[in-house]
C-alpha cells in the first residue's frame, strides 16, 4: 500500500497539494475535491474508471487477485457456511448475527413478505408478455405508495423498516411477476419456510396439487443468492446512491437500481450468456463465436466474460462453475448447453486476445445454466439476480444516510457543444 500523504499537481506553474486518502485495504485514493477552486479545472473521467464515488464499509474487492469480502468476510467462506438471509443481516448492519438477533430478523422479514392486495390490480394493467424485469421495477417504485407513513429517510426506524420490507417482498413480487406472465393466480408467502424456500414455494406451487421443495434447489438458490447479494459501487448500486443522495424514498432509490440492473452490460448479462448459448448451440461453433468476439466490426461480444473490477478470475464464478456441475448432477439435469459453455471458456482463456484483455468468466456466466436447471424461465435470470442484490442495495442506501456530510451526487462535463449564437428567426435559417 502506497504511504503517499499528498500528491503535488502543477499546473499554470504553480503547486497544489492534493491530499491521499488511505483505505484500509486496497488503493489510496487522491482528494480532488479542492481542485476546481485551486486550479480552475475539473478531472474527467467517464465510466468512473478511476474515481471513487464515496466511501464504504460494506464490500471489499481487490480485481487483481480475484478477492471479494463482504464485512471483511472472504465470499468463499460465507457461500460455504453461511445463508442469504443471514448474509443481509451482515451486509444491513456490518456484523454477523447472534441467534437471538438472527431470530429477530427472519422473524421480521417473514411477517413482511405479503404484497398490499391493491398491488395485484397493478398486475393487470401489464401486456401478458411484458418482461419481469419491467415489472418489478414498476412494482417496486409503487410500494412507496403503500408505505408513504414509514418514509422519512431521515429517520434511523424507518430506514430500517424499508429494508427489512424491501427484502421480504421483493421475492413475492418477483413470484408474481413470472405466474402473471404464465396466467397462474397469484400466490401467498408460507411464512413458515425459509426465505429462498418461500420463494421456489410460490414460484411453483399450483393450487391444485401440493408441491414438494427439492432441497437441493433451495440449497443452489441460496448460495447464488449470497454471491449477488453485494457487489460495492456497480453500476446499479451506484445508481441506487445517486438516486438516494436527492433525498428520494428507498423504495424510488431501488426501483432505479432494477432499470440499472437491466442492461446485459451489468445483470441483464445472465439471461443474454444464456442466448448466446443457446444460439452458438453445439461445442463445435464455439471456434467461430470467439472469432467474432474478437472481431471489432462485429458487435457480438462474448457475454458472462470480461468485468471493469476484475482482471482475473471472478471468485463468485470459480463458485458457481463448480456448483454448476454438482448441482446438474444431483437434479439429474444433462445440459448440453454446460458443454457449450466448458468448451467457450476454455477457448476464450487459451485465446491471445481475452488473455491480453484480462478477460475471465464473470458471475453470470454460470449462473444461468443453474436458472436453467432449477426451471427458472430465463426472463426471470436477472430478476433473480435483482432478488438478492436488493440486500446490497438497501444497505448502500441505509450507509449513505447514515454517512454526516453527505452531498447530492452531481458529476460534471467537458462541453463540447457550439459556443454562445444568436436565435435565428424560422424565416431566416
Ligand atoms: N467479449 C469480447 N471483448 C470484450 C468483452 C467481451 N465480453 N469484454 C471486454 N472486451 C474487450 C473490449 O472490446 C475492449 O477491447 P479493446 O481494448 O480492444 O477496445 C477491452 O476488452 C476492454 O473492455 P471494456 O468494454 O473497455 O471494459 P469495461 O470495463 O468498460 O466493460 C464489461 C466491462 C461491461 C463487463 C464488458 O467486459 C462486457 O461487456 N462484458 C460482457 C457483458 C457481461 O458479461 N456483463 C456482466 C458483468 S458482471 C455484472 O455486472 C454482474
Amino acid at each position: 500500500m502506497s504511504e503517499l500523504d499528498k500528491i503535488t499537481l502543477t499546473a499554470g506553474g504553480k503547486a497544489f497539494d492534493l491530499p491521499v486518502l488511505q483505505p484500509t485495504l486496497g488503493q489510496p485514493c487522491v482528494d480532488i475535491a479542492a481542485l476546481p477552486k485551486e486550479s480552475g479545472c475539473f478531472t474527467f473521467d467517464p465510466g468512473f474508471g478511476a474515481t471513487a464515488s464515496t466511501k464504504s464499509a460494506i464490500t471489499y474487492i481487490d480485481g487483481d487477485a480475484g478477492v471479494l469480502l463482504y464485512r471483511g468476510y472472504p465470499i468463499e467462506q460465507l457461500a460455504e457456511k453461511s445463508s442469504f438471509l443471514e448474509v443481509a443481516y451482515l451486509l444491513l448492519n456490518g456484523e454477523l448475527p447472534s441467534k437471538e438477533e438472527f431470530a429477530g430478523f427472519e422473524h421480521a422479514v417473514s411477517h413482511h413478505t405479503m404484497m398490499h392486495e391493491s398491488l395485484k390490480h397493478f398486475f393487470r394493467g401489464f401486456h401478458h408478455d411484458a418482461h419481469p424485469m419491467a415489472m418489478l421495477a414498476a412494482s417496486v417504485a409503487s410500494l412507496s405508495a403503500f408505505y408513504h407513513d414509514n418514509l422519512d429517510v431521515d429517520d434511523p426506524a424507518d430506514r430500517k423498516m424499508a429494508a427489512i420490507r424491501l427484502i421480504a417482498k421483493m421475492p413475492t413480487i418477483a413470484a408474481a411477476c413470472y405466474r402473471y406472465s404464465i396466467g397462474w393466480p397469484f400466490s401467498y408467502p408460507r411464512n413458515n419456510l425459509e426465505y429462498v424456500e418461500r420463494f421456489l414455494h410460490m414460484m411453483f406451487e399450483v393450487p391444485s396439487e401440493p408441491l414438494q421443495l427439492n432441497p437441493v434447489a433451495a440449497k443452489a438458490l441460496d448460495l447464488l443468492f449470497i454471491l449477488h447479494a453485494d457487489h460495492e459501487q456497480n453500476a446499479s448500486t451506484s445508481t441506487v446512491r445517486l438516486v438516494g443522495s436527492t433525498g428520494a424514498n428507498p423504495y424510488a432509490s431501488v426501483a432505479a437500481g432494477i432499470t440499472a440492473l437491466w442492461g446485459p452490460a451489468h445483470g441483464g448479462a445472465n439471461e443474454a450468456v444464456l442466448k448466446m448459448l443457446e444460439e452458438i448451440g453445439s461445442p463445435d461453433n464455439v471456434e467461430s463465436a470467439v472469432r467474432r468476439a474478437k472481431d471489432k466490426n462485429d458487435n457480438f461480444r462474448l457475454m458472462g466474460f470480461g468485468h471493469r473490477v476484475y482482471k482475473n478470475f471472478d471468485p463468485r464464478a470459480k463458485i458457481i462453475r463448480e456448483m454448476c456441475h454438482k448441482v446438474l448432477a444431483e437434479l439429474g439435469v444433462n445440459d448440453p448447453l454446460l458443454e457449450v459453455a466448458m468448451k467457450l471458456e476454455e477457448a476464450a482463456l487459451k485465446d491471445e486476445y481475452f488473455v491480453e484483455r484480462k478477460l475471465y468468466p464473470n458471475v453470470d456466466f454460470y449462473s444461468g445454466i443453474i436458472y436453467k436447471a432449477l426451471r427458472i424461465p430465463t426472463e426471470m435470470f436477472t430478476v433473480m439476480f435483482a432478488i438478492a442484490r436488493t440486500a446490497g442495495w438497501i444497505a448502500h442506501w441505509i450507509e449513505q444516510h447514515e454517512t454526516p456530510g453527505a452531498r447530492i451526487g452531481r458529476p460534471r462535463q467537458l462541453y463540447t457543444g457550439s459556443g454562445v449564437r444568436d436565435y435565428v428567426p424560422v424565416d431566416k435559417r
